[in-house]
């Protein structure tokens, strides 16, 4: 029996934008036309790698780009103020303790951006236990050559940053991410005309626009003519080497996500990706190539899943609310400044960063977890 043709108006109409961009592309987006003109269309994910990791015009890899913060396209829960540092802190604290307060103690962060997480975690630690912050040892892992300058002209002396995970081992530590995971290259899925199709990117009219090649079948299950879903980055490809690094380890990965149930559920009809541009989240992904930041929900089944096979535990998801809240136990009894109480709220809020980030730790070589 011969395939039907997807239908590509539907996909246009599953994604509420326009099939192909109708903007003014940059200089990016003008490499890419070009490569695709010569080789054919690309998967969505090596688009979306090229426009977050370009070497020179990719959206993290110049760190001059005002791109987290009030001033840029979005904000994280490190642009708050200081105190989530601080909650970070108390909770590795609290896992160190557990662990027999060990003379060295190493911190590795991903996603450091511009070390505003890192500074205000050593700097809480400081205040916390003094014998804490001797023990520790600040790593970054930060594999854009750009950013590896920025960090170590702000950091100075107060964090080591390597290129690569590869290059650190040692007894026990934590590794810490905030939205990291979701800034990972992934495919893009639709389900037309009873069959699955991976969405490429392609070039129509001299401009970047979408098209679909058969693929197999990514979901079983029933699911509506136009759904459109994205796949997971290979979580295990990032764990594994970082796994590595660690005799015994907490992981704290922390993210908007949802398990996969819920993200494939037949009614998620247009997926969760998106795109940041001036604290809006609505701009075409075939826009703006590099200007601009692109995003999905985390998949923390595939996550945990991909842990589990390389050994690691993995311990339930909570929402930030409640997870900072355990982190916040005893700093809550030492009467905090009306400005710490109103991060933490904002941190906390269900209606701000509280309901739809979440924390997943995992933990390597069975250490004391200590929590909640
Ligand atoms: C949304 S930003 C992180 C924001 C920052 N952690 C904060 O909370 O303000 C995502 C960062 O993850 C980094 N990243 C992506 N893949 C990475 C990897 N494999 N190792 C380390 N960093 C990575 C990107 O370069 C980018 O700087």
């Amino acid at each position: 029996m011969t395939q039907k043709p997807a239908d590509l108006t539907s996909l246009q109409r599953a994604f509420l934008y326009p099939r192909f961009s109708t903007e003014a592309t940059t200089d990016l987006g003008l490499e890419i036309i070009s490569d695709i003109k010569k080789n054919g269309p690309i998967p969505f994910s090596d688009y979306m790698d090229r426009c977050l990791y370009h070497p020179k015009f990719g959206y993290y890899s110049r760190p001059e780009a005002v791109t987290v913060s009030r001033e840029g396209d979005f904000i994280t829960s490190v642009s708050v103020g200081p105190l989530f540092g601080k909650l970070l802190a108390l909770r590795l604290h609290r896992f160190w303790i557990a662990n027999e307060s060990p003379s060295h103690f190493t911190i590795l962060e991903l996603g450091a951006h511009d070390g505003s997480l890192a500074s205000d975690l050593i700097h809480a630690a400081a205040q916390i236990d003094p014998v804490f912050a001797q023990a520790l040892s600040y790593y970054i892992s930060e594999p854009l050559p750009a950013r590896r300058k920025l960090l170590k002209g702000k950091l100075g002396g107060k964090a080591t940053i390597l290129g690569s995970p590869d290059e650190l081992r040692c007894k026990i530590g934590a590794l810490i991410a905030n939205e990291v995971l979701d800034a990972l290259p992934l495919p893009l899925f639709f389900f037309s005309q009873s069959n699955w199709h991976e969405i490429l990117v392609s070039v129509e009219k001299n401009s970047l626009a979408w098209s679909l090649r058969p693929t197999e079948t990514f979901l079983s299950g029933n699911y509506p003519e136009a759904y459109l879903t994205e796949g997971s980055p290979n979580f295990q490809k990032l764990l594994s080497p970082l796994s590595e690094c660690f005799e015994k380890a907490l992981f704290l990965w922390i993210d908007y996500g949802l398990d996969s149930d819920s993200l494939y559920h037949p009614s998620r009809s247009a997926g969760t990706l998106r795109c940041y541009r001036k604290q809006r989240s609505d701009a075409h992904p075939l826009d703006h190539p590099g200007e601009q930041d692109i995003t999905a929900d985390v998949n923390f089944t595939a996550v945990e899943q991909a842990a589990t096979q390389l050994g690691l535990k993995a311990y339930p998801t909570m929402n930030q609310s409640r997870y900072l809240t355990h982190c916040a136990k005893d700093w809550l009894l030492q009467q905090p400044s009306p400005q710490e109480i109103r991060q933490f709220q904002t941190l906390t809020h269900p209606s701000q960063f509280g309901n739809r980030f979440y924390a997943l730790e995992l933990t390597k070589g069975n250490p004391q977890r200590a929590f909640p």
